[in-house]
């Protein structure tokens, strides 16, 4: 009996100090396995005298339970903690600092055409695209530009010289689009009358100097409906100006002008104020040419595809690096492409920054 106590006290210290799961199942083996010493016991009973098995039957198998659930408890305990252990190794701390993020900025002239594009589309107009790499139909003769054109000579156009004959029957060139004025034409052929489209986008030109540079960026903007007339045209511009310089003193002079592909034609002034000696859109101290504009002329229209009798229209350009220029006070044109990191990290916009009319256009640098 003392053996028996002895034996009982041994196993269950053996199976609260297994610490593997094998070493468990060895414990379990020694006692409850076949030749394990409480299955010895169990056995003796068979040899017992009737009374002797009421006295003992009952102790090892009180035995044999109290051995069979202390190692099924010790069980559970090993697994639950290698479970922790599982989780606790594959877990993420997300508490840990984030690396260090590359640090990136909006372009002025991305934030630029994101403010063009919030102001017009309020406006009902939408964004049209065409090719940087144009043909001169739609670049030059489809604007009222035919071959022999003076306009053209203006343009300093980079052409594809080896195209010539790209479309042999169409006699169609290909060049780099110089304006954003193909996209009139492209729009009115794709869309159809009435029509509310913007262009922005990339142009190329053969010029470079401190105000010029081979690649520049334009929009354009074109209407084309019934009874359209020189006031639509104004109060559209006039509304465009005040919301992209947000100010309410925007005063506007149209003068007459010459494009091929407006009849009339206007350039379009906006008033500035000198402030410190520096030139500030708002007031009318002086004149500062912002626009090209114009009604379109019929023969445009009829490029596109339009009868001139049915529909009317007003179209206008501007270049966006010099609009954006004057709202963000910068004043070397070729900064802009220059791609010195510090001056973008001074003149860039952030990503999170989006132009809401709501929360007037502009954005703070
Ligand atoms: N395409 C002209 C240029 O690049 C700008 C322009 C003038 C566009 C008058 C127009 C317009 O739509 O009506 O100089």
């Amino acid at each position: 009996m003392d053996e028996m106590e002895q034996m009982r006290a041994q196993a269950l210290a053996a199976i609260n100090a297994a610490v593997t799961l094998d070493a468990l199942e060895a414990e379990r083996v020694a006692a409850l396995g076949k030749q394990g010493w409480i299955s010895a016991l169990l056995k003796t009973l068979g040899a017992m005298s009737p009374e002797k098995r009421q006295e003992e039957g009952p102790k090892i198998q009180g035995l044999r339970q109290e051995v069979a659930d202390a190692i099924a408890a010790r069980k559970g305990a090993l697994e639950a903690a290698a479970l922790e252990a599982q989780l606790a190794s594959q877990t993420i701390d997300l508490t840990l600092p984030a690396p260090e993020a590359p640090q990136g900025s909006v372009h002025p002239i991305g934030q630029v055409m994101d403010e063009l594009a919030e102001i017009f589309a309020d406006l009902g107009f939408s964004v049209a695209t065409g090719p940087e790499i144009e043909d001169d139909w739609h670049n030059f003769t489809a604007l009222n530009m035919p071959e022999s054109h003076p306009a053209r000579a203006m343009h300093d156009t980079f052409y594809f010289p080896d195209t010539r004959l790209h479309n042999a029957a169409q006699q169609r060139s290909m060049l780099l689009r110089t304006h954003t004025s193909p996209v009139q034409i492209r729009a009115m052929l794709a869309r159809g009358a009435p029509l509310r489209v913007i262009a922005p986008g990339r142009v190329y030109r053969s010029d470079s100097d401190a105000t010029h540079t081979p690649m520049f960026h334009q929009i354009e903007g074109l209407v084309i409906d019934k009874g359209i007339h020189l006031g639509h045209l104004k109060w559209t511009l006039e509304t465009f100006l005040k919301a992209f310089f947000e100010r309410e003193d925007i005063v506007l002079r149209l003068r007459p002008s010459y494009f091929p592909f407006t009849e009339p034609s206007v350039e379009v002034d906006v008033g500035y104020s000198l402030v410190n000696g520096k030139r500030v859109i708002g007031g009318a101290d002086g004149w500062m040419e912002v626009l090209g504009s114009g009604m379109v002329n019929r023969k445009v229209i009829a490029a596109g595809g339009l009868d001139p009798d049915e529909w009317q229209g007003f179209a206008f350009g501007t270049g966006v690096d010099r609009l954006a220029m004057l709202k963000y006070g910068m004043d070397d044109l070729r900064a802009f492409f220059d791609g010195d990191a510090r001056w973008l990290a001074h003149y860039g916009f952030s990503a999170f920054d989006q132009p809401t009319l709501s929360g007037g256009v502009g954005a703070v640098a």
